[in-house]
């Protein structure tokens, strides 16, 4: 029978992400999987309008163990970030960002991204967040981000979204099975942000190709 439910929860009595806090080992062996080590060093360029002189504080919403936020910082000496994610995956970012030597200008938050997020920051990433969320659960999370950045932060999405044409008809399988979110279309993606209280503002591409989308509150 077809539910649009993650199969995994089916399986395993509950959602992924609570049954990865619940075993250290499964935990670290998917912080491995999407760390360095399975999906390359994150590169540090995202894509901002206007530079990113217009930058001093950033937040990665569910940054994972702070890969993405370490090289951000460690590129931008003048940047400081807070990196949130659940508690037992942030508590796994104090080495990274030790050896990136940019512990003394991030604070961890452990915290569900569904509550309210740390307000102010001039930046809020969604690094590989939305995908995995049906509507309900993604609308949610920008809606947070919208908050958070209200009046004049924005919120940079990358991942989980493709370019109309290139948006086939069929979720990753594997993002699917697990966690039961999807892929969206620009298009797609667009009226989301709208109903979350956000606007499009720019969209481009990094030089690896990935498709960085540059979101403001609406006023
Ligand atoms: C696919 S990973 C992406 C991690 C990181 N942004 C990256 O690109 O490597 C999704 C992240 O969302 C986090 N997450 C899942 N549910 C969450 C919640 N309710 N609140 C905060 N973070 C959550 C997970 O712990 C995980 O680190």
């Amino acid at each position: 029978m077809q539910t649009g439910a993650p199969a995994y929860h089916e399986v395993f009595h509950r959602p992924f992400w609570e049954d990865l806090q619940a075993h250290p080992d499964f935990r670290a062996s998917f912080g491995a999987l999407i760390g360095p080590s399975g999906h390359g060093v994150p590169d540090p360029e995202v894509l901002v309008t206007g530079g990113w002189e217009s930058v001093r504080t950033v937040v990665d919403v569910g940054g994972g163990t702070g890969w993405l936020l370490a090289e951000i910082l460690r590129a931008r000496p003048e940047v400081g970030g807070t990196l949130v994610d659940l508690p037992s995956t942030v508590s796994r970012s104090v080495e990274i960002l030790q050896v990136a030597g940019v512990a003394e200008r991030v604070t961890a938050v452990g915290q569900s991204f569904f509550d309210p997020l740390p307000a102010g920051a001039d930046l809020y990433l969604l690094k590989n967040v939305l995908g995995d969320w049906l509507d309900r659960e993604a609308m949610a999370i920008l809606r947070r981000c919208a908050e958070a950045a209200r009046p004049a932060g924005r919120i940079a999405v990358l991942g989980g979204v493709s370019p109309d044409e290139d948006c086939g008809p069929s979720p990753s399988l594997l993002m699917m099975v697990l966690v039961g979110g999807r892929d969206r279309s620009l298009a797609e993606f667009r009226e989301l942000a709208r109903a979350a209280g956000l606007d499009i503002q720019a969209a481009g591409r990094q030089s690896s190709g990935r498709l960085v989308i540059e979101c403001r509150p609406t006023s």
